[in-house]
């Protein structure tokens, strides 16, 4: 029997826990975009570029890990502001929003209803990896179906912004077996966990 596809948070995070600055814009302003991050990417995830950044780098490795991205409408909203309706074209794409009603690009998928269920539901059903871009909140409301965290933390810290749960998740101590940990020269360390099952 194949294995069950998995929950992926593979999200990058500043040193002190945030994934966006306070004004919710894009990570790119203040994540360090290193050749040997290029390179990391292209080899490991490319599958994770947006379909402009893929073909500006000339980049149509369809990737081995994911075919499915999710994410939450604000993060989705920072394409649609870039005049991007579906910024992972080469994926299967929803969005979890229960103001949207439906995405101006009909490849992208809106789910009103619970993001557990659709998560299960997908999960089910035949398929690589599922990539779960956040943000936070949309991650927090997602804490119990994600099987593993792939953070590329950066050497850099901002004081404050939206953290890697939101700003409302509640306190839920969850503990994660690490599986990985890759020190990069430009000062990005990739970290690994997988999800240990167990809650103290
Ligand atoms: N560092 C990184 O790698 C990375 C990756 C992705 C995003 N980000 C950053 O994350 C920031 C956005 O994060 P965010 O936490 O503010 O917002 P978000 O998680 O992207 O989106 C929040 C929205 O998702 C929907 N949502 C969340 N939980 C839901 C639920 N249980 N049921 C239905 N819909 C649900 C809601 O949309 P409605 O209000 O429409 O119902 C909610 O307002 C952006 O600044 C972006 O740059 C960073």
């Amino acid at each position: 029997m194949p294995d069950q596809r998995r929950l992926s948070y593979f999200v990058a995070s500043s040193l002190d826990g945030f994934i966006a600055g306070p004004d919710g814009g894009d990570p790119s302003s203040w994540w360090p975009i290193t050749e040997d991050y290029l390179d990391f990417i292209r080899s490991e995830f490319p599958e994770t570029l947006p379909g402009p950044a893929r073909q500006a780098l000339g980049i149509s490795d369809p990737g081995h890990r994911f075919d499915t991205v999710v994410e939450g409408r604000r993060s989705f909203e920072l394409g649609l502001a870039a005049g991007i309706p579906d910024a992972y074209p080469h994926l299967r794409h929803l969005v979890f929003s229960r103001t949207l009603g439906s995405a101006a690009d009909s490849d992208v998928e809106v789910v009103s209803g619970d993001p557990v269920e659709r998560i299960r539901q997908l999960k089910s059903e035949p398929g690589k990896g599922i990539w779960l871009v956040g943000g936070g909140s949309l991650a927090a409301s997602l804490r119990p179906e994600i099987d593993e965290l792939i953070i590329k933390l950066g050497p850099v810290t901002l004081g404050s912004g939206i953290p890697l749960w939101g700003h409302d998740a509640g306190f839920d101590t969850q503990t994660w077996t690490r599986t990985e940990a890759t020190a990069y020269p430009g000062g990005m360390t990739l970290l690994r966990y997988a999800r240990s099952g167990d809650s103290v």
